[in-house]
């Protein structure tokens, strides 16, 4: 496994190790799990070479409390990467992807970055699409891939890839549970023993609001969640919406056609955890 700390390095090694080879990215924060590793499966069995990039992008918090927090694993990632043979490691600085000038890029999704986390996370997908593109430029990957957990964040990286006219294939792989049903996330690390009993209640709640979508109008469902929701002392509902999946635009009412997916997302204490279900 090579591991490499710079963008220059890192591209004079792939010029060699990559001629006529396909490339998986699965572009992470690090404080790897096993749904990274999935990812980092699937990606192997469908690439010559894979390329897992860890990057804690500074650009996509809006909250610096979330940054400082947010967990950094570095050694313990690398042991799992070798052991789970990944080829190349990318481990920039923020020097090196800013170049001392830490600011997002603007993007237009057509209107995806507006809805649900756009509305709570001011920029965040500005500096999602940032890093993204940085990254896809650095790596030149043919395929990459991303979990299923930031539905919102897969579709606007699909967008960006369409708007820009980027060479790669995203690819969404199914959300990777504990269990319990939790959503793995590298947030779950933080949580303390009593919110981590109480949280596998997000998916639970979910996917009830499944079953209740089949009889419902969705008015019905969202309140539903909301007073199940209320009656939790540990998690604070922010949202829960019913969204298009393609538009992500909140539905009111059921169309024919319209394939619609539930998203929450949750506080325990500052802790936000976001999960989502496929309801048709
Ligand atoms: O999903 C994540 O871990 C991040 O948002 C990503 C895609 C690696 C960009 O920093």
């Amino acid at each position: 496994m090579n591991v490499f700390y710079t963008t220059l390095s890192l591209q004079n090694e792939l010029k060699k190790l990559a001629e006529n080879k396909t490339i998986g990215l699965v572009p992470t924060m690090g404080a790897l799990h096993k749904g990274h590793v999935s990812l980092i499966e699937t990606a192997k069995a469908e690439n010559d070479i894979t390329v897992v990039s860890i990057f804690v992008n500074p650009t996509q918090f809006d909250k610096q409390e979330d940054l400082t927090n947010y967990p950094r694993t570095l050694e313990s990632d690398l042991e799992l990467l070798k052991n789970v043979k990944c080829d190349v490691v990318y481990v920039p600085s923020p020097e090196d992807i800013y170049n001392n000038n830490v600011i997002s890029e603007k993007f237009d999704f057509d209107g995806l970055e507006k809805e649900m986390e756009g509305k709570h996370r001011k920029g965040h997908f500005d500096g999602v699409g940032t890093i993204v593109k940085k990254l896809f430029e650095a790596v030149k990957p043919t395929n990459a891939y991303f979990g299923e957990k930031d539905f919102q964040q897969l579709q606007i990286i699909k967008k960006l890839v369409e708007k820009y006219h980027i060479p790669v294939k995203v690819i969404g792989c199914e959300i990777y549970r504990e269990k319990d049903g939790l959503a793995m996330s590298s947030r779950n690390l933080r949580l303390t023993e009593q919110q981590r009993k109480e949280a596998p209640f997000i998916y639970k709640t979910l996917k009830k609001a499944k079953q209740l979508f089949t009889e419902k109008p969705i008015t019905e469902v969202k309140k539903w969640v909301e007073k199940e929701f209320a009656k939790n002392q540990t998690l604070i509902l922010e949202y829960f919406d019913i969204a298009d999946i393609n538009t992500l635009k909140s539905a009111k009412r059921k169309g024919r056609k319209a394939k619609y997916r539930g998203f929450i997302a949750v506080y325990a204490d500052n802790i936000r955890l976001i999960d989502n279900i496929p309801l048709n």
